[in-house]
C-alpha cells in the first residue's frame, strides 16, 4: 500500500511545521527538503523529526535534480551528515529516510544512515524525460538491498508515460518508488496500485508554499477527486483525453464522485497528451473501458473509431469514446447534454414551436443545432462567418445570417430562446458581448454556454433586463451524465449540483 508524502519547500523549519500541521491525518509521511530552507535554518534540521512527530525524509536536491542547493557536493554532505543522528546516546527521532542521489555515494554517510537506522532512498532524477537505458539505471539503483531505488522522471510526452507504465509492470515486487512528473506523469501518480510505488508525493497547496515538482497533485487531489487510497489494480480506468488544459477539467470530479457514490470500483483520470496514437496505446496498455474527448481531439479522433453513433456523423466531432469487443464505439454527448438541460431549464417535455436562434457555428454549435431540430425547435443560426452560418443552418433546415442587418431582423422573429455558442466572452478568449446590437426585452431566455465565467457580459444584460438566464454548467453536467451513463450502464447519482461541477 502506498504512503503519501507531503513535500516540505519552506524556508523554515516553523513554516514547514505549519504546512504540516494543516495536513496531518491525510498524510503518512513528509519530505523535508532542504535545500529550500534557508542557510540558518539548516543548523537545526537533525530536530526536525522529532517536531514533525510523522516519518520524515531528508533530502538536499542540487539545481541538477531540479532543487536548489548549488554550494558543491561538500557543503551537500555536511547537511545530510547534520540531518543524522550522530551517537547513540542522541535520544531524537531519527529522519526515517534519507533521499541521495545515484552519483553520490559516499560510504562513511551510508554507514552512518545504517548504524541510526536510517533508510536509503536510492535516487536519480531525469529532469529531460525517460532515459533510454531505463533498464541499467534501475539496475544500479537497486544493487544494495539495504537502500530502496527510487526514480524521477519528467515525461515530454504520453509515449513516456506509457512507457514508464511499462516499466513498472515489469518491476520485481520488492520496495521502489517510481514517478512520474510533469502533466504527462499526472496519471500514473494516481495509479500506484498499478505502479507499485511505496511513496506518492504530493504538494501542500493549502498551505501557500510551492510545489514541489511540475505537475504534482496536492493532498487534497489525491483524497477528495481521486480516492487515491481506495484504488486497487482491478478498478476499471476512464479518463478524459485532451490538451493540457484537462488537468484543470471539471469532468473528473463529477465521474469519480459518481462511482463513489455508487460504490463502483472505478477511476475517471485526466490523460493530457500530445499523440493521440500514443495515447491510444496506453489506453491498451491500462485497459482503459472508456473516455471522453476534449479539444484538440474531438475530430482527430474520427479515423480511429471502428463505429459511431449518427450524432457524431451529424456533428462532425466525438466527445464519448467506448471500448467495444470490436473497437472503439464513439458517439457525441453534448448534445443529449444540452437538450437535458435546455428542457429542464425551460421546464418543457419539447421545443416545438420555440422560435430559437444560435449565436455561433463552431462545434458547439453543431451540437445545439442537431438537439434543437431533435427537439421541434424552429430556428436561425448567425454567426460572424457567413458562410460557416450558412452551411450549418442548411444542414438542418434553419434560417441564417451574418452579424449584419438581417441578424436584426432574425432576432427579431427568433427570440423566445437564444443560445451563445461562440467564445466571446470567455475567460482567456476575447472579452466582450457577441450581441451587443441586440436589446433584450426581458421575454426571452438566454443560454450562454459558457461556464467560466459563471456570468458572462451577455448573460448579465439579459439578466439586468429581466430574461430568464443560463450559463453552460448545466449543459456541462448533462453531457458527463449522458458519458456516465454509457460508460458504466448506469444512472449517475443524484447528486447535489455544487458538490460536484
Ligand atoms: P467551439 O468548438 O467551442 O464551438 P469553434 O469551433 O472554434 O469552437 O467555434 C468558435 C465560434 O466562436 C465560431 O462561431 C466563431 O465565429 P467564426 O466562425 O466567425 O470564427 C465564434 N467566434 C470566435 N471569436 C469571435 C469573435 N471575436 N466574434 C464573434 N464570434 C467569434
Amino acid at each position: 500500500m502506498a504512503q503519501l508524502c507531503l513535500c516540505l519547500t519552506g524556508s523554515t523549519l516553523a513554516e514547514n511545521l505549519r504546512a504540516l500541521d494543516m495536513y496531518r491525518g491525510r498524510i503518512d509521511l513528509a519530505e523535508l527538503r532542504a535545500d529550500c530552507l534557508d542557510p540558518n535554518e539548516v543548523f537545526h534540521i537533525r530536530s526536525f523529526p522529532e517536531l514533525a512527530g510523522i516519518p520524515t525524509i531528508l533530502s538536499v536536491r542540487r539545481r541538477a535534480d531540479g532543487g536548489y542547493f548549488d554550494d558543491g557536493e561538500g557543503a551537500r554532505l555536511v547537511v545530510f551528515a547534520k540531518g543524522l543522528a550522530f551517537a547513540s546516546r542522541d535520544r531524537r527521532l531519527n529522519f526515517a529516510y534519507v533521499d541521495i542521489e545515484q552519483d553520490f555515494r559516499i560510504p562513511a554517510l551510508e554507514e552512518a544512515a545504517r548504524t541510526f537506522g536510517t533508510r536509503i532512498i536510492r535516487s536519480r532524477y531525469c529532469p529531460a524525460g525517460l532515459p533510454e537505458d531505463l533498464d541499467e539505471i534501475w539496475t544500479d539503483l537497486s544493487r544494495d538491498p539495504y537502500e530502496i531505488p527510487k526514480l524521477a522522471a519528467v515525461l515530454r510526452g504520453i509515449g513516456e508515460t506509457r512507457r514508464l507504465f511499462e516499466f513498472a509492470d515489469r518491476l520485481p515486487d520488492t520496495e521502489h518508488i517510481v514517478s512520474g512528473m510533469g502533466e504527462y506523469g499526472f496519471c500514473f501518480r494516481i495509479l500506484t496500485s498499478r505502479t507499485g510505488s511505496l511513496i506518492n508525493y504530493a504538494s501542500p497547496s493549502l498551505a501557500g508554499l510551492p510545489s514541489a515538482a511540475p505537475g504534482q497533485a496536492t493532498a487534497e487531489e489525491y483524497e477528495n477527486v481521486y480516492r487515491w487510497r481506495k484504488i486497487r489494480k482491478d478498478y476499471s480506468v476512464f479518463g478524459i483525453l485532451g490538451g493540457p488544459s484537462v488537468l484543470g477539467s471539471l469532468s473528473p470530479s463529477l465521474h469519480n464522485a459518481g462511482y463513489a457514490e455508487l460504490g463502483m470500483p472505478a477511476v475517471y483520470l485526466p490523460f493530457p497528451s500530445d499523440s493521440l496514437e500514443q495515447f491510444l496505446a496506453l489506453a491498451e496498455e491500462l485497459g482503459v473501458r472508456g473516455f471522453s474527448v476534449t479539444v484538440p481531439f474531438k475530430e482527430k479522433i474520427l479515423p480511429y473509431l471502428t463505429e459511431r453513433a449518427p450524432e457524431v456523423s451529424a456533428i462532425g466531432a466525438c466527445n464519448t469514446v467506448v471500448r467495444t469487443p470490436s473497437g472503439w464505439y464513439g458517439t457525441n454527448t453534448d448534445a443529449a447534454g444540452f437538450e437535458r438541460s435546455v428542457l429542464d431549464f425551460l421546464k418543457r417535455p419539447d421545443l416545438k414551436g420555440v422560435r430559437t436562434a444560435i449565436i455561433g457555428a463552431g462545434g458547439s454549435a453543431r451540437a445545439v443545432a442537431y438537439a434543437l431540430q431533435k427537439l421541434g425547435a424552429s430556428a436561425c443560426v448567425v454567426n460572424r462567418g457567413m458562410n460557416k452560418a450558412k452551411q450549418l443552418a442548411e444542414r438542418h433546415g434553419f434560417e441564417w445570417a451574418g452579424m449584419n442587418e438581417r441578424a436584426v431582423e432574425l432576432l427579431g422573429r427568433y427570440n423566445d430562446l437564444i443560445v451563445q455558442t461562440t467564445s466571446v466572452g470567455m475567460e482567456g478568449g476575447v472579452p466582450g458581448d457577441p450581441l451587443e446590437w441586440y436589446e433584450f426585452t426581458g421575454s426571452e431566455a438566454l443560454v450562454d454556454i459558457i461556464y467560466n465565467p459563471k456570468e458572462t457580459p451577455v448573460m448579465r444584460r439579459a439578466r439586468e433586463a429581466g430574461c430568464a438566464v443560463a450559463n453552460g454548467l448545466g449543459m456541462l453536467r448533462a453531457q458527463g451524465e449522458v458519458q456516465f451513463e454509457l460508460f458504466t450502464g448506469k444512472k449517475y447519482p443524484g447528486l447535489p449540483f455544487g458538490d460536484v461541477v
